[in-house]
C-alpha cells in the first residue's frame, strides 16, 4: 500500500464482501458524525453498495472494532474509468491517527489497479480536518463550477 510519509495507522482496512448486524450499527454510529442530513444506510442500502461491481466500500478496524468508512465509487464514461472517494467517516474518538489516510490510501491502490487515471473527491472547506488530509495525501484542487440539480 502507498506510504504518505506519515505514522503508519495501525487500523486493519478490510473491504466488505456482505452485510452483517455489526456493519449496520457501524453505519448508525458514523453516519451521523458526516452528516446531519442524511439518514444511515438501511441493510438493503448497504447491500447494494456491497453488491455494485464499480463501488467498494472499505472498513477500517482498531482492535476488531469498526472505526471508520470510505467508499470508492467508480463508473465508466466515453472518455474513461472515473473514480470517486466519498463518505469518508472516522469515529471522533479514533480520529487523528491516520485511519483517514489508511482508508483513503486503500481506494487509490484500488482505483489505481482498476485503471482509473485519477481520482477525484469533494470535500466543503469547513471540513478543516478532512481537506488537510487530502492535501496531505497528494490530492489538488481542481478549477471547475460545481453544479447540483435538487430532485428533492
Ligand atoms: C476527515 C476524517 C475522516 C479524517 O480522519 P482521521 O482518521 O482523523 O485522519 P488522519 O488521522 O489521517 O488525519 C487527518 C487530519 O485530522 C486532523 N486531526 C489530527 N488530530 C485530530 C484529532 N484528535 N481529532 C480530529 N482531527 C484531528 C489533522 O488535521 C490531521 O492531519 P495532520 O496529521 O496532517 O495534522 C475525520 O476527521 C472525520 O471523520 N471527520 C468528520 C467527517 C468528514 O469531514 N468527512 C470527510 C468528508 S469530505
Amino acid at each position: 500500500m502507498a506510504s504518505f510519509g506519515r505514522t503508519v495507522s495501525t487500523a486493519e482496512i478490510e473491504i466488505a464482501n456482505a452485510v452483517t448486524d455489526e456493519i449496520v450499527a457501524a453505519f448508525e454510529r458514523l453516519i451521523p458524525q458526516l452528516s446531519s442530513s442524511s439518514p444511515a444506510p438501511t441493510r438493503d442500502q448497504l447491500a447494494a453498495i456491497v453488491e455494485d461491481p464499480f463501488s467498494v466500500l472499505y472498513l477500517a478496524r482498531v482492535d476488531g472494532d469498526i472505526v471508520g468508512s470510505l467508499t470508492l465509487a467508480m463508473y465508466q464514461i466515453p472518455t474513461g474509468l472515473k473514480a470517486w472517494i466519498e463518505d469518508v467517516v472516522v469515529d471522533d474518538a479514533a480520529r487523528g491517527k491516520g485511519v483517514g489516510e489508511a482508508l483513503s490510501a486503500a481506494a487509490l491502490e484500488e482505483a489505481r489497479l482498476r485503471g482509473a487515471k485519477d481520482v477525484s473527491l469533494t470535500s466543503r472547506p469547513f471540513r478543516e480536518s478532512a481537506n488537510r488530509l487530502y492535501q496531505r495525501l497528494g490530492f489538488q484542487p481542481y478549477e471547475t463550477n460545481v453544479y447540483r440539480f435538487k430532485l428533492r
